[in-house]
């Protein structure tokens, strides 16, 4: 059992889906799954703008879109997490860059974004739900921030799209990205790029050739891609998007928003630390959460025993954070049944090193709520 933030577990509809057989990339049929995929996202982005939809991996939408809008002057990137600091890297191949670091873990201070942004920045980059620490960044109020320096505002929203609330038009958000393999439920493989009108004022040449967004605009009149796509995984995000519709969007983000505040909420009684440390605009992640491994526990003792034992898979910490704490995804179609059973097994482990105290009761609390 896959119970990390992405690649997720694949529901059985969307395994077959996947197992069709190929379709044309330049006829009807496969415009007009375009058509229902790229619709159907433009309503988890929250926006009236383009999306287009490239093979790839998450990165591969980050560095399209900073690539193809480099024409800014300078651009604010902002760190507090492995993802944060992986968009300032990309940046600064492309433009000049100003990364404001923050500690992992802790919040965004609006104030040091804000002193950056006005040294003439034309673009603030930031993440939205930055997995890596599990906390979930003010995208409302940097973007409002951002607008105030009339700056283009780029969000990774790879791990928040399909699980948690993101209005891009509302929020001013001019570039947004989504990876296939969290919350959207599907194998990795496609990255969608949602577009402001705006963000074009900044389009530049220089952006590698397959990355172009400007050649993704152009086909996309047609509901196709400039180059062959993964058409398979295009099968599999039209059952997603079906899937999503069925479910509704709202009642997909109240799932979300359940099952990790049952996590925690288990990981408050069982005795077990949070590791991030939002303030009153950040937040908790929704779709993952990252727990301190307890004094005396080994991140083999926890997550070695999990896998060989009970067959669940849950992350380890990035970076310097690796052996010091551990992440439970909650992303995609995950339901009740995994979280308690993920939930239970760590309790189970934990517990031979005198770790945790039982906090499953706490766990059933919350999911009663779905
Ligand atoms: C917030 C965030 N940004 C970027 C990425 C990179 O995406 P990918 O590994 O699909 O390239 C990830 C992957 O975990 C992520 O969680």
């Amino acid at each position: 059992m896959l119970m990390i933030p992405g690649p997720v577990q694949v529901h059985g509809r969307i395994l077959r889906a996947m197992s069709r057989q190929m379709v044309g990339h330049r006829g009807k049929k496969f415009s007009e799954i375009m058509k229902y995929c790229v619709d159907g996202l433009k309503e988890l982005f929250g926006t009236d703008g383009d999306v287009y939809i490239i093979s790839g991996s998450g990165t591969a939408g980050l560095e399209a879109a900073i690539a193809s809008f480099s024409g800014v002057k300078r651009i604010t990137c902002v760190d507090n997490g492995k993802f944060g600091d992986r968009l300032g890297r990309i940046a600064s191949r492309c433009t000049d860059t100003d990364v404001v670091r923050f500690e992992w873990g802790k919040p965004v201070d609006l104030e040091a974004v804000e002193r950056s942004l006005a040294e003439g920045s034309e673009a603030l980059a930031f993440v939205h739900n930055e997995t890596s620490t599990a906390m979930l960044n003010p995208a409302k109020e940097l973007a409002k921030l951002a607008k105030k320096y009339d700056c283009l505002v780029i969000m990774d929203a790879i791990t928040s799209v399909g699980g948690d609330e993101v209005r891009m038009d509302e929020w001013g958000v001019d570039v947004a990205i989504v990876g296939s393999q969290k919350c959207l439920g599907i194998p990795p493989g496609l990255a969608a790029v949602a577009v402001s009108e705006k963000a074009w004022e900044y389009y530049s040449e220089k952006c590698p050739f397959y990355l172009d967004l400007a050649a993704y605009r152009k086909k996309s009149r047609d509901y196709q891609t400039p180059y062959t796509p993964a058409v398979s995984l295009f099968f599999a995000l039209e059952e997603a998007i079906r899937m999503i519709k069925e479910e509704g969007l709202e009642n997909r983000i109240r799932r979300h928003r359940i099952l990790s505040k049952a996590v925690r909420a288990w990981a408050g009684e069982a005795g077990l630390e949070l590791f991030p440390e939002p303030d009153e605009i950040s937040s908790y992640s929704n779709t993952v959460t990252a727990i301190k491994l307890p004094e005396g526990v080994g991140d083999k003792d926890l997550r070695g025993t999990l896998l060989n034992e009970y067959g669940i898979t849950v992350s380890g910490g990035q970076e310097h954070l690796k052996g010091k704490i551990f992440r439970i995804g909650n992303m995609g179609n995950v339901g009740k049944r995994e979280i308690v059973t993920t939930l239970a097994a760590i309790e189970d482990v934990l517990s031979r090193f005198n770790a945790c105290k039982p906090g499953l009761y706490a766990a059933f609390e919350v999911l009663r709520e779905l």
